[in-house]
């Protein structure tokens, strides 16, 4: 294992301002979100649409790696040119999705167990050789009456690190990412105390799977209340209890934090990392960025809806996310910056 490139690759994907953009949608979930605008669910709108995606304009000033899912790091342009390419020429490191998604877990209703690590060995090998230097795998956990259980934590922990673990001797960064779903009546506090938990749990089976800290990247929730819980937290609430959690669960070797959006708009996913930023700048080991999905590309596909004479308004609207995002993780984020003033 090249530890040296492990760690210089983590660093680079956290580095300076830029964070992460995650469009690593499976096809189900892409389809599920097109039927929601009406845009039609063909292999063909995917690629149009990540086509959208890969040629924004001085997208590499603000993003430094992305996402892939399967179908995507294989597709092309219109002209012919490999989306990989496109992404290597605007200095973007390419990342796949690499999980085959969360699936109901025996003996444990209403919980899942991400699944995939069988042939992981020989599926990484060859996404190494596409040019991937980083992956991802996520686990679900779930609050509610008696959830998450104990068994869908370890679970979930124990496959996280063997995934971690198989990804490191590819040669290729994993992104690890436990996420505690926004759903649900619960409150903030309840999340923090689930996420700690978790935390715990997946970095105690990181270490034993043996895998190096310094070449990962955490990809945790914030803490956050549920969304259908009637006492929301403040943007300022978020932020101090999400970096209270992370410092009591996270060891300092780590590269870096990247967190997901799951579900927040666009405009708090931003202000809440820019909270975040601006309380710990001085106190955090860690680099706090983005790896946003539907919190960076949900005001483009809805502009986009599938339609060519769009493109543009729709990588304009991507970009201004992207820039947000980047300016969030510095501190520097203003809400006037919703409305370019
Ligand atoms: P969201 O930011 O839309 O939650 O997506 C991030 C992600 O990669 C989920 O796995």
């Amino acid at each position: 294992m090249n530890e040296q490139k492990l760690i210089d690759t983590a660093k680079m994907l956290v580095a300076s301002n830029k964070g992460l953009l995650a469009m690593d949608e499976s096809n189900p979930t892409c389809n599920k979100r097109f039927a929601k605008l009406g845009i039609p669910q063909t292999e063909e709108y995917r690629r149009a649409y990540r086509e959208l995606i890969v040629t924004t304009p001085c997208l590499g000033e603000f993003i430094s790696g992305a996402i892939l899912y399967d179908e995507t790091i294989r597709q092309q342009k219109k002209d012919g040119t490999p989306f990989l390419q496109v992404l290597t020429d605007t200095g973007i490191i390419l990342g796949i999705k690499v999980d085959k998604g969360a699936k109901a877990m025996a003996g444990h209703p209403n919980e899942t167990i991400t699944e995939g690590l069988d042939g992981l060995r020989d599926r990484l090998q060859e996404y190494a050789q596409m040019g991937a230097r980083f992956a991802k795998w996520r686990a679900v956990l779930t609050i509610g009456d008696d959830l998450p259980s104990r068994g869908c934590i370890e679970a979930n922990a124990q496959t996280l690190a063997r995934y971690a673990a198989l990804c490191q001797e590819a040669g290729l960064v994993p992104i690890v990412e436990p996420e505690v779903l926004i759903e649900g009546v619960h409150t903030q506090s309840q999340c923090g105390e689930v996420t700690a938990a978790v935390l715990q749990i997946v970095f105690q089976q990181l270490y034993t799977q043996r895998v190096l800290l310094e070449g990962i990247i955490l990809k945790p929730n914030m803490v956050l209340s549920g969304l259908s819980c009637p006492q929301q937290a403040s943007v300022e609430e978020v932020a101090a209890a999400t970096v209270q959690c992370l410092l009591r669960t996270v060891p300092s070797a780590v590269s870096g934090i990247a967190f997901l959006s799951g579900g927040q708009s666009s405009e708090l996913a931003s202000a809440r990392l820019n909270a975040m930023n601006l309380r710990v700048k001085a106190q955090a080991p860690w680099a706090l960025t983005f790896s946003f999905g539907r919190a960076i590309q949900q005001p483009a596909l809805e502009l986009w809806h599938g339609k060519e004479s769009n493109v543009l308004a729709a990588q304009q609207a991507l970009l201004h996310q992207a820039k947000c995002n980047a300016a969030a993780r510095q501190g520097e984020y203003k809400a006037a910056m919703e409305t370019g003033s």
